[in-house]
């Protein structure tokens, strides 16, 4: 009888043990297994769109924008290299933002002395896409949308000359075609929400400066913007681009996801309560989301967001702790102390402190050493590739990034190699130069993660298994 009853409370307490383990944030995906076990074909960008079932209709579609799936690609393979160049062009500019702003200790206002290459990061050509509808009556444009820029712009006739603005997949959006639009005057307060704004015939002008020397400006306007069918904005402030360039590649301007007022997200407050989530799709050819507003998925786990004055289109959490193969690496807690690591849908690869990614290489590599796996050559910005020729399957070491208030992103396979080709497949993270540097989570380690932006309650959400 003693023993039965033993038995009795020992299982039960095996079973509340493991109740509170399949509570705890920290073992939503694969954080019990050490190693990924995939097919090297499932690594490889796919070049066929799977028609994709019809998605939710409150939510907007992303694609990448090299995926089969994007009304952008020309077919042709994309330059990793120059790809991941371009990322570094980006990346140095956030840490120019960033530590300009922490050194002058300044107020926005101060900061504005520095605006020219504030007002927008490098855009690359490693971004996702969605389709948004403005006007009326309403017409479809492609846009790239970005995390770290505010301002939303579509190009715009007439362009100022023959030349200004670029080729794009669609037809150039006619203001005075659409009934719904209107002029935003250089006297409104309108007008000053624009980190660079200037006149023209008492017409208000925006102008955006990027650091890879790509640029837009045009007029401010205003005109409904069509998210979905149950998604439309009225008299939403956008740029009317008349004279852009540089990497865009063919899509028709920029959705701003940032936190100041000229944002879609600030625009939409009243809506939509400072809410957005997206899911980046992990293969090229299942579709992602964007939506606007709350009701995350129960298995979102919130982390804080860090928000700063001096930085007021960014957000930041804080990345305390990393892990390859289940086991937590050797990084001291002050090389993440800065408490300032960006969450950024724009950057591609994430970036570490030099230490942290000393780390993460040197176990990486171990891990990879016992299955025998063949070095390549470096690709780029990232130095630690492995050529798969003559494999059909790979065992990769799981990655987890780990969050304050205890929340794990046990990172997608996808998001831990990237794969140019079967011979050259790379650990996805760089390395920052300088270790005061802050680390930037890029978008391959956000793929098929629901990731809520939930700016009214200061917080970050990260869900597995979020493009469904
Ligand atoms: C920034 O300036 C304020 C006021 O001048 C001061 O109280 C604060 O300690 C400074 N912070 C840093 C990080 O230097
Ligand atoms: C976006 O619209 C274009 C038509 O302009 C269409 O070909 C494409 O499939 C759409 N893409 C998405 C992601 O909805
Ligand atoms: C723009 O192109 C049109 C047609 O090609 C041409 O007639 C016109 O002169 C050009 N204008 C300028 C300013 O180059
Ligand atoms: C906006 O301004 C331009 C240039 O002055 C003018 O041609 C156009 O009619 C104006 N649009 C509206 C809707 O007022
Ligand atoms: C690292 O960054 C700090 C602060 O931004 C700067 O003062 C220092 O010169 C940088 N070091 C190098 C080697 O670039």
């Amino acid at each position: 009888m003693a023993l039965f009853r033993y038995s009795l409370f020992s299982c039960f307490a095996f079973s509340l043990l493991a109740f509170s383990l399949v509570q705890s944030p920290q073992v939503h995906g694969k954080e019990t297994e050490s190693r990924h076990v995939v097919s090297v074909s499932s690594l490889l960008p796919g070049s066929v769109c799977s028609s994709p079932r019809d998605s939710n209709p409150s939510k907007l579609k992303v694609v990448h924008r090299h995926s089969p799936c994007s009304p952008l690609t020309s077919g042709q393979k994309p330059d990793y290299a120059e790809l991941l160049n371009q990322d570094q062009a980006r990346v140095n500019w956030l840490h120019r933002q960033i530590s300009t702003a922490s050194n002058q200790n300044s107020t926005r206002t101060s900061l504005a002395a520095n605006i020219p290459a504030r007002s927008g990061g490098s855009i690359g050509t490693g971004n996702y896409v969605v389709n948004v509808s403005l006007g009326t009556p309403k017409k479809v444009f492609t846009v790239i949308f970005d995390t770290g820029s505010d301002l939303t712009w579509i190009q715009c006739l007439p362009c100022r000359t023959n030349n200004s603005c670029y080729p794009q997949q669609q037809r150039l959006f006619d203001p005075s075609q659409s009934s719904t639009y209107s002029n935003i005057s250089c006297t409104s307060t309108k007008c000053s929400q624009l980190d660079l704004h200037k006149c023209s015939a008492s017409r208000c002008r925006y102008e955006v400066l990027y650091s890879d020397q790509s640029q837009s400006e045009g007029f401010f306007g205003s005109d409904t913007l069509t998210l979905t069918p149950s998604d439309v904005l009225p008299n939403f402030l956008f740029g009317c681009g008349d004279q852009s360039s540089g990497l865009f590649g063919k899509a028709a301007g920029l959705l701003g996801l940032g936190r100041q007022s000229v944002s879609l997200v600030s625009q939409s407050k009243s809506k939509y309560g400072d809410v957005f989530s997206y899911c980046l799709p992990s293969t090229s050819s299942s579709p992602g989301y964007l939506k606007l507003g709350g009701g995350a998925p129960s298995n979102v786990h919130f982390t804080p967001m860090r928000k700063f004055h001096s930085q007021p289109s960014f957000y930041f959490l804080d990345l305390v702790a990393i892990k390859v193969g289940g086991e937590q690496l050797p990084i001291a807690q002050t090389v993440f102390s800065n408490d300032r690591t960006l969450l950024d849908s724009g950057t591609v690869i994430t970036r570490l402190p030099p230490s942290a990614y000393t780390a993460l290489r040197s176990r990486f590599q171990k891990q990879m050493a016992k299955k025998k796996y063949k070095r390549a050559p470096p690709l780029s910005i990232l130095d630690t590739c492995y050529d798969f020729t003559g494999y059909n399957i790979v065992s990769v070491p799981t990655v987890a990034l780990l969050f304050g208030s205890r929340v794990t992103l046990n990172v997608d396979f996808t998001g831990i190699l990237y794969v140019s080709s079967v011979s050259q497949a790379c650990l996805a993270f760089a390395g920052n130069d300088n270790a005061s540097d802050p680390g930037i989570i890029g978008n391959v380690q956000q793929k098929r993660f629901d990731v809520v932006y939930d700016i009214a309650n200061s917080r970050i959400g990260f869900g597995a298994n979020g493009c469904g």
